[in-house]
């Protein structure tokens, strides 16, 4: 029975203004296809806030705040203290998203870099995990996170590159977070990644309102569809949909302890 599978989207973004007409009913059709967990992502001080918000009004919707790297631009000097006191919330379960962004390149790589590890030193300091955003930083963001976040828990968000980028990423010990290009019949390397990672080191996420998977292309992403993200992941492994949800769910158990309230 379907309605047993107990899905998880582990990065959201439905405080973003695409959702201002339908934000309820979005959270309604997830639920209504199993999605039971959801964890909305800041990234930046308002949407960090906005996510720690959406979370006290959901009991089932959890909260990652931090700054990631193309939005540096206004920061406040006291930026770090304003996610600091937002993690002390119960239901922040890990600091994030962070990471290099060399894609957009909104801030030079130096800063990028520095209020990437201010943040990486934040979780260490609190014992929270972290959700990585990397764009186009592939090397940069190993070097970083082998340097100052080994043997910390985390998570590679939207995990987007080949098999030894994956491999990079397993080894300093981060889970590797599948989202809607996955889904896409050419996207041959991630499939590889599918299947070779260990199972226990996989998250399912849809990036909502972004990435949105095969056959909604084009649309708006919404965390309903992290369904066919972890169907995706069952297909390519051959394995039942259900013992693909229960391991992922377990996962998320681990890296984020604050989602077993
Ligand atoms: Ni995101």
């Amino acid at each position: 029975m379907s309605d047993l599978i107990r899905l998880i989207d582990t990065h959201a973004h439905l405080a973003l203004s695409q959702f201002a007409d339908d934000r309820e009913a979005a959270i309604t059709r997830a639920s209504a296809v199993g999605v039971a967990r959801m964890v909305e992502i800041g990234y930046d001080l308002p949407t960090s806030r906005a996510a720690v918000a959406l979370a006290e009004a959901h009991p089932h919707i959890f909260a990652v705040v931090g700054v990631q790297a193309n939005h540096l631009a206004e920061l406040p000097a006291t930026w770090l203290a304003e996610v600091q006191a937002l993690a002390a919330h119960p239901k922040v379960v890990a600091i994030g998203e962070i990471g290099l962004d060399y894609h957009w390149m909104k801030a030079p790589p130096a800063e990028q870099e520095q209020v990437f590890r201010a943040q990486l030193g934040l979780a260490r300091t609190l014992g929270l995990p972290v959700v990585i955003h990397s764009r186009d930083a592939q090397s940069d963001t190993i070097r970083i996170l082998n340097d100052a976040a080994r043997g910390q828990p985390g998570v590679m968000h939207s995990f987007s590159g080949n098999w030894a980028f994956a491999q990079a990423c397993l080894e300093v010990g981060f889970l590797l977070s599948l989202s809607g290009p996955l889904t896409f019949p050419k996207a041959a390397e991630l499939h590889e990644v599918a299947r070779l990672a260990p199972l226990a080191m996989l998250l399912t996420e849809t990036d909502s309102p972004y990435l949105t998977p095969h056959p909604h292309r084009g649309q708006r992403n919404e965390p309903a569809y992290v369904r066919l993200v972890a169907t995706q992941i069952a297909a390519l492994r051959g394995l039942p949909l259900a013992e693909v949800a229960a391991a992922v769910w377990a996962n998320a158990e681990r890296v984020f302890p604050r989602l077993r309230g």
